[in-house]
């Protein structure tokens, strides 16, 4: 559809793209639901994926982040042991197989070089593929076995944002699916939980100003960034640190909250800016002893917590949603702090330098 394609009233692409979440996210489970209203995948995939005794996620940048999500959707939901490896490394440091494996190419494009040569590696090798990715009849979906679409649209920014939330709604099916298929239960219903999660994009995405004005409070002059969390959190702020460096070319890093006293916390200096999510209850205290640590440094902290964890100096709560579906709301407002951040660095926010959309080179 060409409208599909056009930004409207909208002043660049990645704005249009972060506002349609709430949409494609409901699209998904429109896509993948059946007349009894349950969640369905082809029957030949979740056979493939529980025929499996390990299964390798391949994915490059914000795809391989959306991999290290899903691994956990895959692990506690469905019980299979999941690798999640960059795509680019995984000639070198090719893991032992297993007897049965199945590998999982994350990618929106299907185009990504790093992503092919490793599937072509392993086709060679007689194992089979699953590509789930946003363009049919791509190279990565024309040469696996089988493809998941994301349904997400065209994605026309070179900063990667519905694809990611659009990988991780289809992974969290695809890994529900997969357990219901070996006779396992989830404790929630996720089509319900999913549909929450769509509202509570709708509520961020309406909250602009806000985002902005985080943007301009803590990344207007700075030179670099830490964006730390514990468990899934730690995932979504290494996305969050990628989303902020490839628009505003802020230096960010994502680290896992106890790993920061290891040695990067000797580049915190007065006025740091620390983004740390807060939304997993059980590393709640944990993640809040880490802001503890930076802030006595001179840190700059923006704590984005969740309903039900709220506290007095959170900079901003994320409205109550599933906690292990807290990846696909918690990215929201790091995507529109990241647009703000370039907008106000007069970055070319949908172009940026050195950046194109696929990677077609290895
Ligand atoms: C995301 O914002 C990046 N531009 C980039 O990391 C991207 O996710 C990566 O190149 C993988 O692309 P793919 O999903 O099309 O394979």
């Amino acid at each position: 559809d060409a409208s599909d394609i056009e930004k409207g009233t909208y002043p660049h692409y990645m704005l249009k793209e972060i506002d349609e979440q709430p949409l494609v996210t409901r699209r998904i489970i429109e896509k993948y639901r059946n007349e009894n209203g349950g969640l369905t995948v082809d029957e030949n995939i979740v056979n493939a994926v529980n025929a499996a005794d390990r299964i390798y996620i391949i994915a490059a940048g914000t795809s391989y982040h959306a991999g290290l999500i899903g691994k956990q959707f895959i692990e506690n939901w469905a019980k299979i042991p999941v690798e999640v490896h960059i795509a680019s490394e995984f000639s070198y440091n090719m893991p032992l197989l297993s007897e049965k494996p199945l590998f999982i190419f994350i990618s929106q494009s299907g185009e990504t070089a790093d992503s092919r040569s490793v599937l072509v590696q392993i086709k060679e090798l007689g194992h089979k593929a699953l590509t789930i990715t946003n363009v049919p009849g791509s190279t990565l979906s024309r040469e696996a076995d089988y493809t998941l679409l994301l349904h997400a649209g065209p994605e026309i920014a070179v900063a990667s944002t519905k694809a990611y939330t659009a990988q991780l709604a289809v992974l969290s099916i695809l890994a529900a699916v997969a357990a219901y298929g070996k006779g396992l239960s989830l404790e929630f219903d996720l089509t319900k939980e999913l549909g929450i999660v769509a509202n509570a994009m709708e509520v961020l995405c309406d909250q602009k100003e806000e985002m902005e004005a985080i943007a301009k409070e803590y990344f207007s002059t700075t030179r670099n960034a830490f964006f730390i969390g514990r468990s899934v959190d730690y995932y979504v702020g290494l996305e969050g640190a990628l989303k902020l460096k490839e628009i505003s070319y802020i230096q960010a890093e994502g680290f896992a909250g106890g790993e920061l006293k290891h040695g990067t916390i000797a580049l915190i200096e007065n006025g740091t800016p620390i983004i740390a999510l807060a939304t997993q209850e059980h590393v709640n205290l944990s993640i809040r002893g880490n802001v503890k640590e930076v802030v006595s440094r001179g840190a700059n902290p923006c704590i984005i917590s969740m309903k039900g964890l709220e506290e007095e100096d959170d900079r901003f709560v994320l409205p109550s949603i599933h906690e292990q579906l807290s990846p696909l709301a918690a990215v929201v407002p790091l995507q529109l702090i990241s647009y703000y951040a370039a907008l106000h660095r007069d970055c070319d926010v949908d172009k940026p330098r050195n950046l194109a959309k696929s990677v077609t080179v290895e």
